[in-house]
Order: structure tokens, then C-alpha cells, then sequence
């Protein structure tokens, strides 16, 4: 078996450091990849090699950081600090070879990979889309614990430095050379050449000239320290990173090095580094999900199932609009249908709006959202589709239109042509009551915006075949979607889930504990906001449609409030559609709590403490969640916490609602 890192030493005497790992499409480091690298070094310390290349044979990654799951299982903090400092080591004894050593970056090069180029001499990075480059392991409740909090700063200042780091993100190689991460970016084609001819010029003019970075602005520390103790609630990475960057400033490299590394091994095994490393392998494992569970007799079939290229949608609103764009973004072919032409009209207004956007964001070029724009085209005639071979409805959400529409549209399309439903709570077989062959219809419930929101709850009725819903689950993850399979029912998962919780803040604020002491708590748990304030996001009146379906299907569970009705009857519709009032008041000047709503409270109760109000709604969504579980309506509590992180905003520092539970020892 080949090793995953190689070298040799070519005619030119350039020495060339290639790593391939044979176990993957990927290079991670991990005990194996270090062995390796340490034997490459070596040699070619010991060859007669003028100057070393470093690359990689990976046809999208360079390097793409550590073996996550190697990390996660090291058993303390020393362990985790001896793990930083023998990686330190290593490339420190890539980087202080006699010779020039150039870094030949295509593909991702991420965390581990990326402090390896840091301590080369020279980065060299293709111009490809898949070159994306960075220092992503706060996102991890790491630190970059391989000599990136410590040599970046010496490279690029503090600021951009610790910019780059705090955000967390890869960014595209043009992107990575204006920040100063890499010294030039070339071709990918000319990659192997350039580095080579790098190599040369370094070996016969010695090491490159770097002026010195400059200063960061005063105070600027102590506001990235305010930051992550306020909007970052105190997770330690953040202020790990400070610490480092800050405190290293001052000592020699090797020392700084000793701290970071000590750094690293205090927060690598702590309980937000192992929450986070588990939404890392939580996510992984969704986009690789199957059907076999939900079919266990019926294997899947031995080929790929035939992937969709007509999308058609019924409902040109929010979510109609939101969808097509994004199919017409992932390249299919989308007919778009609406009863109403003005409703047809103001989607291409929005969708033109939304691929705007994405040029604008640099997401995509002018040219491919032309092309995308293109690629869609409005009826208001359901005899439209029979050439589609996927239809999702995302008309009103009310049973008996979906039904008449579902009867209709499933006599009109192909018998095989797949139909689902976006509906947010109904169940799919009284949807497809009246429809003919309704083992290929399901639900395919995307989340409001569509672009940004990355769940797909793929849902399935009585009926639905595995043939059909294999097709859909491609699809989801042709869009680069993460899906999570349910089981029809009321709700599914997350309506469900996520209605009972901003009922129970209803029912709280009903009580006279005031919204801005229900959002706080919930803000400060960890939430991105508070219930009542996504009440606002959502819609005042879409919530309280959802609260009135809940209260349908759940009679002796979901206790009403009036809230909602009280705030409508007064013309708070929450932040949509043009409204700028619910619980808050939005303005450009910010957001502040509705003065309006205020004068209907009831006279304020002692308030319980903040952590009490948490306890009591994540209470409630644990409790519902547990049920959701027992009536089988997921396979697992992995599946709850993965839908809830995705599709409700659970914050991923506490690792998944169910996680979090078993950890505090609370019983569903
Ligand atoms: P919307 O009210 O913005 O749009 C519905 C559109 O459907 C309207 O343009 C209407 O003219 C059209 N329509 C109604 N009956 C029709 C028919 N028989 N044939 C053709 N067109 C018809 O609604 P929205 O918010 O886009 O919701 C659509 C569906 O998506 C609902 O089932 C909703 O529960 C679900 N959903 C909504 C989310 C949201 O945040 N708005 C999130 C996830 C799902």
C-alpha cells in the first residue's frame, strides 16, 4: 500500500513532497500522515535537493486539515496539547530545512493544512473554484493549534489575522492573496510550473523579503474580547484565539508556540470543542443519508436513480420563488405555475432580485444567473407539466386546495413523475387522498429563505414507494441540501417541535413574564434569538395559522394563546412583507420592543430567573421531540438534532437539543 505522503527529487534538484493518502478522496492529517511526512522530510533533508515543493495529487483538496475524528476521541487536555506541539514540531522541521520551501496549494487547504503552508516560505495557490483557504477551527471550538495562531499574525498583523481566524471561513484563493494567506495565485493548469519555477528563484535569491505587518488599531483586542464574551457567549475558542495572538505577540516563535499549543490542549477536549466536532460529524452524516432504514425490505436499486431535469412548481409566493431560483441555480430547468398572473409577475421580481443578490455577494457571475434566470418559465396552466419529472406545490397551506390540486396535477403528469408537497404541517396522505398514484407522492419541506436555509425534511407518506422518495433524496442533495427523512405526520419534525416551543413563550408572556426577559433568557442560552422575536421573522400571521394547525392535531397537548390573534387584530404582522412591527418595532435606526404590545401585556409577574425560562421552553421542545421519536416519525435523536441545528436554529455549541439533553439528564 503507497504511503499518503511521498517524495522524490527530480532532475532539476527540486525536491518534490507530494501527499495522495490511498485511504481517501482527501488528505488529513492524522499519526499515519504525520509518520509520513516526517519520513518525506527527512529524506529529502538528506537528499542533495536545492529547494522542496509541497502538493498535492488530490484532484479538489490539498490538505483538508486534521482527522476530525481522531480528535475527537483524544482522551484529555495533555493529550490534546502533546497532539498540537508534535504538529508544531513537525512542520517546523519542513520549514527549517536549509532549503527553500514552497507551498503548491489546489484544492482545500484547511486548518492543519494551511499552518503547514504557513510555515513554508512561499504559498502558491491555483486560481480554481475548489481552492478555498483558511484557518476554519473556532467553527470546531478549536484553535488552530499547529502554529496558525502563532505565525499568521507574524505574517498578515493581528487584525487581519485575527479577522480571519474568528470568522472561521475558507475564503477563495484571490480572496486569500488580498489578505496576504498566499503569495501568488496562478492557473491551475500552471501550478506545478510556477511552484517550480518559485522554488528555483527562492534557491538561488534566498528567502523572500516581507515588510513588516502593520500595527492593529488601538483597543482593537479588547473589542474582538467583548465581542465573543457577548455575541459569542463566551465559548472559549474565540477567547482562546485573543489569548494566543495576544499573548504570543510578544515572545519568540517558539515560545508562542508552547503557549498555543498549551492553549489547544485546554479547550480540544472541552465540552463546546466535542458539541461542535459532533454537528461536524452530525452534518457529514446527513448528506450521506439513505433510505435503507425507512425500507428495509426493499433494497436500493443497483444504479443511481435517474436524476430529475424539469422542476415544476404550483405557487408563486415566498416559498415557490425561493425554490425555483434555487433550482434554476443548481442547473435545472424549472416551470413555475400560479393562479394568479400578478403573483407570477412579483416571483420573477424577486427571484431576479435573489440572483442579484448572489452576483452581488460574488456567489455567482453575471453570466450564470443570466443563464439561470433563463432557464425558467411561468404558465398559469397545470397541463404545463406533464413534461416535468418533479412537481412540488407550494401553494396556501390549506387541505382541501392541496388535495383538489394534488387530484388534478397527479391525472395530468406522468405516472412516474414525482409530486410533493411543501406543506409545513400536513400530513401527506390527506393531501394525496384523492390523487392517482400516489406512491410518488411525499414532502419535500424546504425552510424560508430557501437559499440560506440548509434542511430539506424529506417526508414520507404511507404510499410513497422507494423508487420515488430515492429520487427525491437525490435531488436534495443535487441541491446541496442536507435532507432529514420523516415519517408523515402532523408537523413532521420541526414545525412541530418549534411551534410547541414558541407556543409555551406565548403561554409565558400570557403569564406576565415580559418579552424582553423571555428573549434575553433564550438569547443568552445560547439561542440566535429569542422566541418572540422569531415569532416576528416568521410572521405573525403565518405562526398563528401553524398555532391553529398544531391545536387541530394535537387538541390535548397544545394549550391556545391569544397573542398572536391580538397582535394581528392590531395590524402586527412581524417583520414580512413590508411589515415592520410584532413584538418589536424595526427601523434602520435598529430594533426595539413594540410599545404597542408592551400596553397589552398583563401586569408583569415576578419574572423567574433567566435560566429557569430556558429550562421551561427547551423543556418543551425536548418533551415534544422524545414523542416524535417514540411515534417513529425519525429514525433517531442524530436525525432531531441535525433538523433542529438546520432548520430551527438550535446553537451548535450545546452540540443538538437531544445531545444537550442527555447530558443535563433531563428525560424526553
Ligand atoms: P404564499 O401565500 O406566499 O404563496 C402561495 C401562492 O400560491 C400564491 O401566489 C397563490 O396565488 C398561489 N396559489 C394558491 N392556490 C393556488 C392554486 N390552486 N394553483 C396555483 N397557485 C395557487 O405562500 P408561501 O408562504 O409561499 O407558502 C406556500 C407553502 O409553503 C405552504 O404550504 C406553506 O405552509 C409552506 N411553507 C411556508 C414557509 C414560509 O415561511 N412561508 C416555510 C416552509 C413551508
Amino acid at each position: 500500500m503507497s504511503l499518503p505522503v511521498t517524495s522524490t527529487v527530480d532532475a532539476d534538484g527540486i525536491g518534490w513532497i507530494t501527499f495522495d493518502d490511498p485511504a481517501g478522496r482527501a488528505n488529513v492529517f492524522n499519526p499515519a500522515t504525520q509518520a509520513a511526512l516526517r519520513a518525506a522530510t527527512a529524506a529529502l533533508a538528506a537528499s542533495a535537493a536545492k529547494a522542496v515543493v509541497v502538493i498535492s495529487a488530490k484532484e479538489k483538496i490539498f490538505i483538508a486539515g486534521a482527522d476530525l475524528k481522531w480528535l475527537a476521541q483524544l482522551p484529555d487536555g495533555p493529550a490534546a496539547a502533546r497532539v498540537a506541539r508534535e504538529g508544531q514540531e513537525l512542520f517546523a522541521q519542513l520549514g527549517n530545512l536549509k532549503v527553500p520551501v514552497v507551498c503548491a496549494i489546489h484544492g482545500a487547504c484547511a486548518g492543519g493544512g494551511y499552518e503547514l503552508a504557513l510555515a513554508c516560505a512561499w504559498r502558491i495557490a491555483s486560481d480554481a473554484k475548489e481552492t478555498l483557504i483558511g484557518l476554519p477551527e473556532v467553527g470546531l471550538g478549536l484553535i488552530p493549534g499547529w502554529g496558525g495562531t502563532t505565525r499568521l499574525p507574524r505574517l498578515v498583523g493581528v487584525h487581519a489575522a485575527v479577522e480571519h481566524m474568528l470568522k472561521a471561513a475558507l475564503v477563495p484563493a484571490v480572496k486569500a492573496q488580498q489578505a496576504g494567506l498566499v503569495d501568488e495565485v496562478v492557473p491551475a493548469a500552471e501550478l506545478k510550473a510556477r511552484a517550480r519555477a518559485a522554488a528555483l528563484k527562492l534557491a538561488a535569491e534566498g528567502p523572500p523579503r516581507r515588510v513588516a505587518p502593520p500595527a492593529p488599531p488601538a483597543d482593537f483586542l479588547a473589542d474582538q474580547r467583548r465581542i465573543a464574551t457577548t455575541r459569542l457567549r463566551g465559548q472559549p475558542a474565540p477567547a482562546a484565539v485573543l489569548d494566543a495572538v495576544e499573548q504570543g505577540a510578544g515572545l519568540p516563535l517558539d515560545q508562542a508556540l508552547a503557549l498555543e499549543a498549551e492553549l489547544f490542549g485546554r479547550i480540544a477536549t472541552g465540552e463546546v470543542a466535542r458539541n461542535l466536532l459532533q454537528v461536524f460529524f452530525l452534518k457529514d452524516a446527513g448528506k450521506k443519508a439513505t433510505l435503507d432504514a425507512w425500507f428495509p425490505s426493499t433494497p436500493a436499486a443497483a444504479t443511481a436513480p435517474a436524476p430529475f431535469q424539469i422542476i415544476g412548481i404550483i405557487g408563486a409566493g415566498v416559498m415557490g420563488s425561493g425554490i425555483a431560483q434555487w433550482c434554476a441555480t443548481r442547473g435545472y430547468g424549472v416551470m413555475l405555475c400560479d393562479a394568479e398572473r400578478d403573483a407570477l409577475e412579483r416571483a420573477i421580481t424577486i427571484i431576479r432580485g435573489l440572483f442579484d443578490e448572489a452576483v452581488k455577494r460574488g456567489q455567482m457571475t453575471g453570466a450564470a444567473a443570466h443563464k439561470a434566470m433563463g432557464s425558467i418559465g411561468v404558465t398559469t396552466s397545470l397541463e404545463d407539466f406533464d413534461g416535468c419529472d418533479l412537481v412540488i406545490e407550494a401553494i396556501v397551506e390549506n387541505v382541501a386546495a392541496k388535495q383538489k390540486l394534488l387530484a388534478e396535477l397527479s391525472r395530468i403528469a406522468q405516472p412516474d413523475c414525482v409530486i410533493a408537497s411543501n406543506t409545513s404541517a400536513l400530513p401527506i396522505e390527506e393531501l394525496a387522498a384523492g390523487a392517482v398514484n400516489p406512491e410518488r407522492i411525499l414532502g419535500l419541506h424546504f425552510f424560508n429563505p430557501v437559499g440560506r436555509m440548509p434542511l430539506v425534511e424529506l417526508v414520507l407518506g404511507p404510499h410513497t414507494t422507494r423508487p420515488h422518495a430515492d429520487r427525491a433524496l437525490a435531488f436534495v442533495k443535487a441541491l446541496g441540501k442536507t435532507p432529514v427523512v420523516c415519517k408523515s405526520s402532523p408537523g413532521f419534525l420541526v414545525t412541530r417541535v418549534l411551534f410547541f416551543y414558541l407556543n409555551e413563550a406565548c403561554r409565558l408572556w400570557e403569564q406576565g413574564v415580559p418579552a424582553k426577559v423571555i428573549d434575553r433568557a433564550l438569547q443568552d442560552w445560547g439561542w440566535p434569538m429569542g422566541p418572540l422575536r422569531l415569532i416576528d421573522e416568521v410572521g405573525v400571521d403565518v405562526t398563528d395559522f401553524i398555532f391553529g394547525e398544531m391545536r387541530h392535531y394535537f387538541p390535548d397537548r397544545f394549550t391556545g394563546t391569544t397573542v398572536c390573534a391580538r397582535l394581528l387584530a392590531a395590524g402586527l404582522k412581524g417583520r414580512k412583507n413590508g411589515a415592520s412591527s410584532g413584538f418589536y418595532v424595526y427601523t434602520h435606526d435598529g430594533v426595539v420592543l413594540n410599545a404597542a404590545v408592551e400596553a397589552m401585556a398583563p401586569k408583569a409577574a415576578p419574572a423567574p430567573e433567566p435560566g429557569a425560562i430556558a429550562e421551561r421552553l427547551n423543556g418543551v421542545m425536548i418533551a415534544e421531540t422524545g414523542r416524535v421519536l417514540a411515534e417513529g416519525v425519525l429514525k433517531g435523536p442524530d436525525e432531531a438534532d441535525l433538523a433542529l441545528l438546520l432548520g430551527a436554529g438550535f446553537p451548535a455549541f450545546r452540540g443538538g437539543l437531544m445531545r444537550y439533553a442527555r447530558a443535563a439528564g433531563l428525560q424526553p
